[in-house]
């Protein structure tokens, strides 16, 4: 028997999560007076935000003589990219928020790139009628976060690193805190709380080709649906219209932004096929399935992918704005984009769905808050455009550390919870230490990816989808009793690696039952079964709960109290 858990640390507001959305809601629950600490999986600095490339969006208007761009255009932009799901409350609160939340992060120290008169220079993304893209070259995400780590740091916020947070601790309808596993020293802890942001980010390993990082198992998402918190919209996953081929690297809408042309084998510019105005910088959902279509009906190059070609760009262009695309075409496929086509296919992104929010972050569980893109809050609804998750991280970021700041003044703590649950948490992990399985987690895994992409991918029918969702189910089951047979307790990679199965599979179940129930095709999630979006049905967000270990479907409205439904035309 492991020895009991007696201690518990406390702080009002936990953080878990280190990325953008996660060190922003400690910076404002911080500034307003609480005292917050932050959980992460990683050293910030590793989280999935550094990875994000091509740029945030608001309406600055540094380009003049392209006409006058405006918080609404943005607002009407996102609408119509969301395919007329996004909660229109939500995205008129993002966007008009937008343009102070970038000069905050320019006033904190973060580099952007600039025009030539020296304002923060902005560039054209997908559905954006306006280039309102702010960018750092093609790392602005690693800008971001270092800005943000280094505030972190300076303002003396707690940070622990390196901790696999288990289960959220609950007693009289609220979050009081959290257990966690220390990843080093394989110790249990518990942690007590009068509010937690779940700022995890996303579930994109769940598919075999992603552009995420291998630490995006949907942990936030799993964390809400044990704790009988919904998660909304699940089906509605991004695959990014370019990633290297073979790699699934990605390869930024900034380099379509700048002037890159999309090719067939053929050499035609296919695009003019699926949206003759917007070409490349259609709407992600728009240019994942053209480039997919290309390539199933044998109009891409041999092997499966099609040519992102830059040499219009020139070396210049190529050199200040898009460095790190180069380097990676060179590193990963020995191409030198200044002088040959990358290749390039689809790959899963981005998730559009997650823990269900109101516009303040708040969950259905009294104390649990959700932003970033762990949550659904909901501002891009069934489809994201590029620009706009660096920009929600911000922006709900900030409003959800506000929010359990002003929270967590009329709250207790309460400690009982968390204690029991930590010394359950630890026999749990005993058990799971010491049982020899006859499958590794690693093929359970393999398994789960290749069917989530190849029967939820970008092209999706109910036959397929039943298949897939009996698959997930009994990968699901083998998940609950899984045991690695290591009972090391330093650094049990083995022991995370399951954890981490653990809610991926459980994870998926949600995406499998939203997109098999959803009979219509609105922005990512498309059905060659039922192609045309069926607003009578249909307009509506999909809630998923667990209770008592059953799945519960239900619908709720969505809100569009500004911009009127139209169809979707680029
Ligand atoms: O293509 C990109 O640079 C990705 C941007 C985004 O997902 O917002």
């Amino acid at each position: 028997m492991p020895a009991a858990i007696t201690d518990t640390r406390h702080h009002d507001a936990i953080v878990i999560g280190g990325g953008l959305t996660g060190l922003r809601a400690a910076l404002a629950a911080n500034g307003a007076g609480a005292d917050v600490a932050v959980i992460s999986k990683v050293h910030p600095l590793r989280s999935h935000s550094v990875a994000a490339q091509g740029g945030i969006n608001a309406s600055l208007n540094n380009n003049k003589g392209e006409g006058e761009d405006s918080w609404e255009a943005h607002a009407y932009d996102t609408v119509k990219g969301s395919d007329y799901l996004a909660d229109q409350d939500a995205v008129s609160f993002m966007c008009q928020d937008a343009p102070r939340a970038v000069l905050e992060m320019e006033s904190w120290g973060t580099t952007f790139s600039r025009d030539d008169e020296g304002r923060i220079a902005q560039r054209p993304f997908g559905g954006a009628g306006f280039p309102r893209t702010c960018y750092a070259a093609d790392r602005t995400g690693h800008n971001l976060i270092h800005t943000l780590y280094e505030k972190a740091v300076q303002a003396g916020i707690e940070i622990f690193e390196e901790r696999f947070v288990l289960s959220l601790a609950m007693e009289g309808g609220r979050c009081r805190g959290l257990v966690a596993l220390d990843i080093a020293s394989g110790e249990v802890e518990a942690f007590s709380s009068k509010s937690t942001l779940l700022a995890t980010g996303g579930y994109g390993r769940i598919f075999s080709r992603s552009t995420n990082a291998y630490i995006n198992t949907g942990d936030g998402a799993a964390l809400a649906l044990k704790a009988g918190v919904p998660l909304r919209d699940m089906e509605f996953v991004q695959f990014h219209p370019t990633t290297l081929f073979g790699t699934s690297i990605l390869i930024s809408e900034a380099a379509r932004g700048e002037g890159g042309v999309l090719t067939n084998a053929v050499g035609e510019r296919f695009m003019s096929r699926y949206a003759s105005k917007a070409m490349e910088l259609a709407p992600r959902d728009i240019v994942a399935r053209a480039i997919q279509r290309e390539i199933d009906e044998g109009r891409g190059q041999e092997g499966g992918y099609i040519n992102l070609d830059l040499r219009e760009l020139g070396r210049e262009k190529i050199m200040e704005r898009l460095p790190g695309i180069r380097q990676i075409a060179m590193d990963f496929a020995g191409i030198d984009p200044i002088s040959a086509p990358i290749p390039v296919q689809p790959g899963q992104h981005y998730s559009m769905g997650g823990v269900a929010c109101d516009v303040n972050c708040r969950t259905a569980l009294a104390g649990l808050y959700a932003a970033g893109e762990a949550a659904c809050v909901s501002v891009h609804g069934a489809n994201r455009l590029g620009g706009n998750s660096l920009l929600e991280t911000l922006v709900f970021g900030k409003l959800a550390g506000e929010n359990m700041a002003m929270d967590s003044a009329a709250a207790s703590f309460d400690d009982g919870a968390a204690k029991a649950l930590a010394n359950s948490e630890q026999l749990r992990l005993k058990e799971i230490r010491s049982t020899q399985n006859r499958t590794q987690t690693s093929k359970l895994r393999e398994e789960l990816n290749r069917t989530m992409f190849t029967d939820f991918g970008i092209f999706r029918t109910a036959l397929r989808m039943k298949g897939g969702l009996a698959i997930a189910s009994n990968l699901a089951n083998k998940g609950e009793s899984i045991g690695v047979g290591d009972k090391a307790k330093e650094y049990n990679q083995a022991l995370i690696g399951a954890l981490e199965f653990q809610n991926m599979s459980c994870v998926a179940l949600p995406i499998c039952m939203s997109a098999i129930a959803r009979e219509e095709s609105r922005g990512s999630h498309y059905r060659t079964d039922y192609p045309k979006r069926d607003d009578l049905r249909f307009l509506k967000h999909t809630h998923i709960t667990k209770r008592a270990g059953e799945h519960a479907l239900t619908y709720a409205d969505v809100l569009l109290d500004r911009w009127p439904l139209e169809e979707r035309r680029y």
